[in-house]
């Protein structure tokens, strides 16, 4: 468990470089630097970085369009993982949404990642169907899934 050293914040350009890493490391077609760098002036995006000692670990990224919520990327540096770091951001993204009057909030998930699948769970997501071929390298199918806030 990470403790108080932990600081979550709006993801600056800054922080990009280190995000980018993660994000290379974490995903076989990762989101490009164009990519992060739009959705941090995009007005819809709520992007938020967690920090130790002032360096990025993870990171989350989500939209909200009217009251309907939407995480996008999600991803935790390999050498802390499992440390409730992700569990951290979801929680406090649920809270920022439900702030914003958000009804719902929805994501997509590779259907074999196992852990990311039990977290959301944990949060209390339920399955709301599946895209068939979503994803490509490889191509797998994406799980849907839902968080109700009223
Ligand atoms: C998914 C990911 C973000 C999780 O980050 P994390 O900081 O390690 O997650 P947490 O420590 O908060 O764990 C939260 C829950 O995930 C599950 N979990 C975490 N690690 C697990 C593991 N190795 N095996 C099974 N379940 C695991 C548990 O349910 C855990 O809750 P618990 O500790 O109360 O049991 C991280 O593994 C990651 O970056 N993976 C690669 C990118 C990715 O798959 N992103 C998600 C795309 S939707």
């Amino acid at each position: 468990m990470v403790g108080k050293e932990l600081i979550i914040a709006d993801m600056k350009v800054d922080d990009l470089p280190e995000a980018l890493a993660i994000e290379t490391a974490s995903f076989k077609t990762p989101w490009s630097e164009p990519l992060f760098y739009n959705e941090i002036f995009k007005t819809t995006a709520i992007l938020r970085v967690a920090k130790i000692n002032e360096h990025v670990v993870g990171y989350l990224c989500a939209d909200v369009i009217i009251d309907e919520g939407h995480i996008l990327n999600l991803a935790v540096h390999q050498e802390y993982r499992g440390r409730g770091i992700a569990s951290r951001m979801i929680k406090e993204m649920i809270d920022i949404m439900r702030d914003r009057s958000c009804g719902s909030i929805f994501l997509e998930v590779r259907a074999s990642n196992d852990v990311a699948l039990k977290i959301y769970e944990k949060f209390g997501f339920g399955l709301l169907g599946t895209r068939k071929n979503y994803y490509v390298s490889p191509v797998e199918d994406a799980v849907v899934m839902a968080l109700r806030l009223r």
